[in-house]
């Protein structure tokens, strides 16, 4: 099911996939789920879903003799494609939006050596550049309109089939950002149900963040014939994009897997971020969006409690902890005290004490 690389000595792996599935207990009781699961993308070598692409993307550019490979980028790809470059003995050119990409990603494309440029500009800006970019010079462009980067990245939906032996779930539900993911994973299973691997295709469904919604928009406006590009705005920085290249592929996904759309607001998201954590798990904000989309399509009646649901994942925990301690020290938003009221539960900011074992043991009897 994927290209077949003519040398193998091109192969470029960090050892990517083999992703855990995990019970979320908690989150399927606060959804009113009898059993809800999710498939860790996050638990990549770089830390997000990027790297199941990345192998397969990066390993053809070594094969075709480029020097330099190139992405724009909201973080994640850019960590990926510059590990992947340096395990290839291949120089890299990253594109960013000033200011809009978390630490952890920017410091890990740093360290794997990648010239990172950071534009005074929104990511769908750095897109623009990048492909005047790749015109003029032998770049290789590895943004997942590279369509090895999307071959790649089917193998987590491969993956997830086999971890259930093969039964499909009634439904995956996936972040959308670029529609690069949700593209891929629905080819895979599309190609899986061809194959007869699996008797039943699942509903994939797409949830983005309200600030950067222009696939629902274009779905619930005009069934998804015609996409606006939209000026997006969304602390889940991973998924703030207005311009998606791949949302003619994410529409036909909709559409053969009898999958929806939905969008949930920054403290939805925030809220459900803190309560995958308490399941023990973790995910970056972007990923987040899944379990508070779920929230929505099960009061919709769109999914049904008894049904088996997967969440997909896409980054680690680690990936963005600025978000993770504004959350919990109350620094995240400001106003509406109705709308907060509703996050104090999964808040949990760190108690500074003086060094002495009663004020430790005070705390301890509060809790
Ligand atoms: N979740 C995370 C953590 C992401 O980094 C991204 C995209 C998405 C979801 C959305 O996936 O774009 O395939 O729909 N990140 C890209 C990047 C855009 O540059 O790292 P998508």
């Amino acid at each position: 099911m994927l290209p077949s690389l003519g040398d193998l000595n091109s192969v470029i792996t960090l050892s990517e996939g083999n992703t855990p599935i995990y019970e979320l207990p908690k989150c399927a009781r606060i959804t009113g789920m009898e059993q809800l699961y999710a498939k860790h993308q996050g638990m990549n070598p770089t830390g997000s879903f990027k790297d199941t692409g990345m192998t397969v993307a990066a390993s053809f550019a070594r094969q075709e003799g480029f020097r330099w490979v190139a992405c724009a980028s909201t973080g994640n790809t850019s960590a990926s494609m510059a590990a992947y470059a340096a395990r290839g003995g291949m120089r890299s050119l990253v594109l960013i939006p000033e200011g809009q990409v978390s630490w952890g990603k920017l410091s890990q494309a740093l360290d794997y050596g990648a010239v990172t440029c950071q534009l005074k500009t929104d990511f769908d800006g750095c897109m623009r550049v990048l492909n005047e970019v790749v015109q003029r010079m032998p770049v290789c462009l590895l943004n997942s309109v590279n369509p090895y980067r999307l071959e790649g990245q089917k193998t987590a939906a491969i993956e997830l089939l086999e971890q259930f032996n093969w039964l499909a779930p009634e439904h995956i539900i996936v972040p959308g950002g670029n529609l690069g993911n949700s593209s891929a994973l629905g080819k895979a299973c599309l190609e899986m149900k061809e194959l007869g691997l699996i008797s039943r295709l699942p509903q994939i469904s797409i949830i983005q963040a309200e600030g950067a919604n222009p696939l629902v928009r274009a779905v619930r406006e005009n069934g998804g014939k015609k996409l606006s590009p939209m000026r997006a705005d969304t602390m889940a920085t991973a998924i703030r994009i207005g311009n998606p290249a791949s949302w003619k592929k994410a529409v036909r996904v909709l559409e053969a897997t009898g999958g929806t759309v939905e969008q949930v607001s920054e403290i939805e998201i925030a809220l459900a971020k803190a309560e995958i954590g308490a399941d023990g798990i973790g995910c970056e904000p972007a990923s987040a969006v899944t379990l508070a989309g779920l929230k929505k399509l099960v009061k919709q009646g769109f999914v049904k409690r008894n049904q088996h649901v997967v969440l997909i994942l896409t980054g680690h925990m680690l990936k963005d902890p600025d978000f993770t301690i504004k959350f919990h020290r109350g620094d995240l938003f400001q106003g509406e005290e109705d709308e907060l009221a509703t996050l104090k539960n999964q808040q949990r900011a760190p108690i500074v004490l003086d060094a002495n074992i009663d004020a430790v043991l005070k705390v301890l009897e509060q809790a």
